[in-house]
């Protein structure tokens, strides 16, 4: 019996853009997925990843799985290809971390068909990461503490969905959408470098403008501009939708002495803040 355990992530920059070679940053949360194989247990999730997971690394054996997610009731923070990851390393313990990637990728990109792998290099690696699509570059940032406040709209979204809703319209206005992607890669490398160097106040800065390219994409939603509204009205640097879009998670970036009172703006505005901590460790191997 082995087993794995492996982070949720959130998005903090570059979403939607990053699909279409621009880069974006992503960090590993402290929720994590637990995959152990051995025994057999009621799987309330999506089986695909895992089934598809036991296809390419299986070596023929039957497996059982027991899978226990924290990540249960809020989405967003990358479920597939962390159950896929835990699922694959509990396979091979000591696969390198790049063969992992492939493997995994290749995975999610058979399951769902579409994606950058952010979610996929954030769930092995974990920490934060600036990252090409496709793992073309995958480096971690050097970074200590975020100053984030995480928040569930409590609506779930379709990243499937979404991300071919912004195909279409890349299809009918390619002028403008591909406009709006190199603004956001050109934001990205801005934030990244801020974010090296700490100055929190200008990354918040840089979610607002990011959110406002992925306002003009179609992607925001009312109840996610109802609680970026709220977390901004109350004192955050910066605030975003983080992923998809439609609904799922938003994020702010708040300084210390306004965190309480951001969270409570968010709760009052109809959001679920979760205690979560960026910056967390990549796949592990729990026992
Ligand atoms: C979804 O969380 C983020 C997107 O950029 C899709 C992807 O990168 O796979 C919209």
């Amino acid at each position: 019996m082995i087993k794995v355990s492996a982070p949720g992530k959130l998005m903090l920059f570059g979403e939607h853009a990053v699909v279409y070679g621009y880069p974006c940053i992503v960090t590993a949360i402290s929720e994590r997925l637990e995959v152990s194989i051995s025994k057999i247990d009621d799987i309330s999730m999506d089986r695909r990843f895992v089934d598809a997971a036991v296809r390419a690394w299986g070596d023929g054996k039957n497996y059982a799985f027991s899978i226990k997610s924290a990540f249960s009731g809020t989405y967003g923070f990358g479920s597939s290809a962390a159950v896929t990851v835990a699922t694959l390393k509990a396979m091979r313990p000591n696969a390198e971390n790049r063969a992992l990637f492939d493997a995994a990728y290749k995975v999610v990109l058979d399951v769902q068909g579409i994606g950058s792998g952010f979610d996929v290099a954030s769930s092995i690696y974990g920490g934060t990461l600036y990252f090409l699509s496709g793992g073309k570059t995958i480096d971690p940032l050097e970074i200590q503490n975020l100053p984030l406040i995480v928040a569930y709209s409590g609506v779930k979204s379709s990243t499937v969905e979404m991300v071919k809703m912004v195909r279409e319209k890349r299809n009918k206005y390619p002028d403008k959408v591909d406009r709006i992607f190199q603004a956001i890669g050109t934001l990205v490398n801005q934030a990244k470098k801020k974010m090296l160097e700490g100055d929190w106040e200008r990354v918040g800065k840089y979610m607002d403008f990011n959110q406002e390219y992925l306002r003009d994409l179609g992607v925001s939603s009312e109840k996610l501009e109802t609680l970026i509204g709220a977390a901004k009205n109350a004192g955050a640097w910066g605030a975003k939708l983080s992923g998809a879009g439609g609904g799922d998670c938003m994020i702010a970036f708040v300084p210390p002495e306004r965190q309480g009172v951001v969270k409570d703006a968010i709760m009052s505005a109809g959001g679920q803040v979760v205690a979560v901590h960026a910056n967390a460790e990549g796949v592990r191997i729990e026992s």
